[in-house]
């Protein structure tokens, strides 16, 4: 058995918009252990968040294959990605994505409520659990409007992991948040992982918070440099 959770082979990826054809991801392959901390790091529009979203099967490369748990993932139709993704991955986006007119407890048991078989005592439950984890148990029932920028961050950590996902991809999840804030998730972010065995591919502008993972990989313009 492979013991990669995610490999990428051979990603392209362009966009088309008229007679202009930008080819932002350029011939990249990555792979993910199971269990591992890799992160990304590079300057703005180098084409980390277009890359990301391929991985995460939110949006299909224009060529080369993504396996998840080795079995080819890129090429599924929507809706089985959609189910692959509820199942073995977690996604932290830049700027939260929290639904404005759900509590914290109820945006983070979504993901669960979801899963067929798991039922809405039990969403709740794991929901107050990671919510407990990431330290904000006293906020359970507070919509994200009314909290700061670090809890919501806590908030959709708490709801990219309720599932327990092999892998967490994170887009600059610390991007908008002070250094200290910023430090403190990336210090959540270690100890979950260990506690979920998770392996996390995470994208971050702070080259000392990347030196924390177990490889840091350098992008620029769609391929990857020395770093
Ligand atoms: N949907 C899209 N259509 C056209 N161009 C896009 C699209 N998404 C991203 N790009 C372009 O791809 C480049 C990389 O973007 P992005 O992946 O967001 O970079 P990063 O996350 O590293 O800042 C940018 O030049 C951006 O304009
Ligand atoms: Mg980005």
């Amino acid at each position: 058995m492979s013991n990669l959770v995610l490999e990428a082979k051979n990603i392209s990826k362009s966009f088309t918009d008229g007679k202009t054809t930008v080819e932002v991801i350029k011939n990249l392959s990555l792979e993910v252990k199971k269990g591992e901390f890799v992160s990304i790091v590079g300057s703005s529009g180098s084409g980390k968040s277009t890359l990301l979203h391929v991985l995460g099967g939110l949006d299909c490369p224009t060529a080369g294959q993504v396996f998840l748990n080795g079995k080819r993932f890129d090429n599924l139709g929507e809706a089985e990605r959609g189910y692959l993704r509820n199942q073995h991955l977690g996604f932290v986006y830049q700027f939260h994505h929290l639904l404005p007119e759900f509590t914290a407890l109820e945006n983070v048991a979504m993901p669960l409520m979801l899963r067929a078989g798991t039922t809405y005592k039990q969403s709740k439950e794991q929901a107050e659990y990671l919510l407990n984890r990431v330290g904000l148990s006293h906020r359970m029932t507070h919509k994200p409007g009314e909290l700061s920028g670090g809890e919501r961050q806590r908030v959709a950590l708490a709801r990219a992991l309720v599932a327990k996902p092999e892998l967490m991809l994170a887009d600059e999840p610390t991007g908008n948040l002070d250094r200290k804030t910023a430090v403190k998730i990336f210090e959540l972010l270690s100890e979950l992982r260990d506690e979920f065995n998770m392996a996390m591919l995470i994208v971050t502008h702070d080259e000392q918070l990347a030196q924390t993972a177990d490889s840091i990989l350098h992008m620029q313009d769609g391929v990857w440099i020395d770093g």
